[in-house]
């Protein structure tokens, strides 16, 4: 064992209480206190939710908290009715919040715009009423491909004030992938920008939305285009309109639609194991609650608090920890539409240093990137705001979190590693961070209401500091509720892994875990065909789909290898069709091919070129063999399964 591995295991048993003027101020202020919500919660989940619920807005309260009598369809607060919109903006128009900065957005190029509660509340009821004019009705899909700029947020917000549900498309995704949500979600209005600022060049959105369009199959109706960077771009006639054009006319006045709690409120593709990427529904009531409780208790909000979270809108944690978490709150929440790169390797620490973040909640893959670019840049900065760190997206290494906790949070702030899915709306085992100790790459422990285990694939919890998978054994109002179309999938998907025991339903999330003697989490990774890409999930079949629809590929094969910054990197084995020859420049065709198909984040690190793939007597390539090929290690485990031995030994040489 190399050194810096042994020195981890020894940072991972030191522990980092909070300093006690943390605690003093914190919401939750000890283990007791987080220890005696949680028995509370664990006793009466349903009545400790319903408690909770009563800091949100409602137009009607419900009739019953959660109804589970069709499992694993899970119902919360129903009949009861709310708006999502109304919560985050027009319970914040008092004395004391309305003028207060609800938006503090930074663009890639240094521009930079404020918008108070009051003034988003108006930019999202102009917008509602601009989709309402585009003929958008309650329960219609609208789709968002946009950059991180203020119109990302004031459309999700507008969106869920007249209850169309959005589904959000990451501006890094490509032209087929955005075809392929835009039919599958059946979407009738897209909203879009010019382009966005990404590495000092521009996207071009617009452009790509218009190849999408280009097929029939897209039901597509209308393009909304927000100006961004100002390049030349076709506008369709009839089709496609000018955001800040339409914005003139209409009136600022919209009330916000009162709906039921089980209103769906959004669509999120994210990655699977298996087929294309599937549709995450999420609905109105119990999301708002779950974000608002979790961003409140777990970044310790604070009425003066300054919050940025790094996500992009496009995933899960823009959702809930940009936009409606924090807004929900009444707190200020920053949004920055660029990402370290060569030319500005400071400038996160330039967006602390201008806008005093207090709390500041990014991913490991960044944090890994920074320690590379070197300490001198976040030490030229001040960076004296911060009083809390957050992490997302993948396990953190100790040393990672060692270099976190001492050069960004100069010892002195509390970090919450927080463990969670786009399937779970929101934060599930995480530090409450002035009552929770935290140890170097352990989420630590559930938050309150979250009944997680660790279990073998009978259901049966397993022994401590035993690996297992890691589960959740009781609804939780922020859960996901179905896949778009397809309400099988998710049955099989979540709930079927782990059998039934006397009607009992469990969540099986897809990751490996254990537990040690503390009760404390350490996630470990997914045990599913998920790879963790720099904190972006991509299914394997996938990549694999993408490229085998090249026509040079015969088969594929995607497997993750570790990688210093990415986590994991994609390692592509294929095989070709008879006429076509191994050759550095088909490698590279074959990965712009995938990124064509996916988006950047997609991209094969390596190509390998392979006579045949290693599969079993039945024909399934064999990747845990793979894995271990990509990864330069040694084969482990049994390999008798193996149709053709010799298939391995020329991998080898390869
Ligand atoms: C991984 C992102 C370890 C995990 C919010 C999970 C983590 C997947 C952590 C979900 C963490 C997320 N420690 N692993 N703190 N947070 N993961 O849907 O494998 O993009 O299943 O949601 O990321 O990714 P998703």
């Amino acid at each position: 064992m190399s050194e810096s591995s042994i020195e981890s295991i020894l940072q991972e048993t030191r522990l980092f209480p909070p300093s006690a003027e943390f605690s003093q101020n914190a919401q939750i202020k000890s283990l007791e206190d987080y220890q005696a919500l949680y028995d509370r919660a664990q006793a009466d989940p349903q009545k400790f939710w319903a408690d909770l619920a009563q800091q949100l807005h409602w137009f009607q309260t419900w009739d019953t908290v959660l109804d589970w009598s069709n499992p694993p369809f899970a119902k919360w607060f129903v009949n009861g009715k709310t708006n999502l919109s109304y919560n985050c903006l027009d319970r914040h128009l008092t004395p004391d919040r309305r003028d207060k900065p609800a938006i503090v957005w930074e663009g890639e190029p240094g521009d930079s715009i404020t918008l108070t509660y009051a003034q988003l509340h108006v930019e999202v009821c102009k917008f509602a009423n601009v989709l309402k004019q585009m003929g958008v009705q309650k329960g219609d899909r609208v789709a968002l491909y946009m950059p991180m700029i203020p119109e990302a947020a004031i459309a999700m917000l507008a969106c869920a004030r007249i209850g169309a549900p959005h589904t959000v498309i990451f501006g890094g995704f490509s032209a087929e992938a955005l075809r392929d949500r835009l039919i599958d979600c059946q979407v009738k209005v897209v909203i879009t920008a010019d382009g966005g600022w990404r590495k000092d060049a521009i996207v071009p959105l617009k452009e790509q939305v218009d190849k999408a369009l280009a097929d029939d199959r897209v039901p597509v109706e209308k393009v909304l285009v927000a100006k961004r960077t100002g390049q030349e771009i076709v506008m369709q006639r009839d089709r496609d309109f000018w955001w800040h054009d339409l914005k003139e006319t209409v009136s600022a006045d919209c009330p916000a639609e009162p709906m039921d709690s089980e209103d769906m409120l959004f669509i999120l593709y994210t990655s699977g194991s298996t087929g294309k990427p599937k549709g995450v529904v999420h609905t109105t009531g119990g999301y708002n609650l779950y974000v608002h409780m979790t961003t409140k208790w777990i970044f310790d909000l604070q009425e003066t608090d300054v919050f940025w979270c790094t996500a992009d809108v496009g995933w899960i944690t823009g959702h809930s920890y940009v936009v409606y978490g924090p807004l929900s709150n009444g707190a200020t929440s920053v949004m920055y539409e660029g990402a370290p790169r060569a030319s500005n390797p400071g400038c996160f620490w330039d967006v602390i240093e201008k806008h005093k973040v207090s709390i500041f909640y990014t991913a490991p893959t960044a944090i890994r990137a920074f320690i590379k670019m070197g300490d001198q840049h976040p030490n030229d900065r001040d960076l004296s705001s911060l009083r809390l760190l957050g992490t997302v997206g993948e396990p953190i290494n100790p040393e990672a979190w060692m270099w976190y906790h001492k050069v960004i949070g100069g010892e002195k702030c509390p970090i919450v590693d927080t463990w969670w899915q786009t399937e779970t709306g929101g934060i599930m085992i995480t530090a409450l961070p002035g009552a929770i100790p935290t140890k170097p790459g352990s989420a630590t422990l559930p938050f309150p209401g979250i009944l997680a285990d660790v279990v073998d694939l009978d259901g049966n919890s397993v022994g401590v500091n035993e690996g297992g998978y890691l589960a959740v054994r009781y609804p939780w109002p922020g859960m996901m509720r179905t896949v778009f179309g397809d309400p099988d999938r998710f049955r099989r998907t979540y709930w079927q892994h782990i059998p039934v025991k006397d009607g009992q339903y469990t969540y099986f999330a897809g990751d490996g875990a254990r537990r040690d003697e503390d009760g404390y989490f350490w996630v470990m990774g997914r045990v599913d065909d998920v790879i963790n890409v720099a904190g972006h999930r991509l299914g394997t079949m996938e990549v694999e789909s993408a490229l085998v629809s090249h026509p040079a590929v015969a088969e594929a094969a995607v497997v993750g290898k570790p990688d210093e910054i990415k986590g994991q990197d994609i390692v592509a084995f294929v095989t070709l069709e008879g006429t076509y020859q191994p050759s550095d420049e088909l490698a590279k065709e074959l990965k712009k091919h995938v990124v064509l198909e996916i988006g950047a984040i997609a991209r094969p690190g390596e190509i390998r070129f392979a006579d045949a793939l290693p599969k079993t007597r039945s024909g399934k390539i064999m990747r845990r063999l793979l894995r271990d090929l990509a990864s330069g290690n040694a084969i482990s485990g049994d390999t008798s399964t193996l149709e053709d031995r010799s298939v391995l030994e020329k991998l080898r040489e390869g």
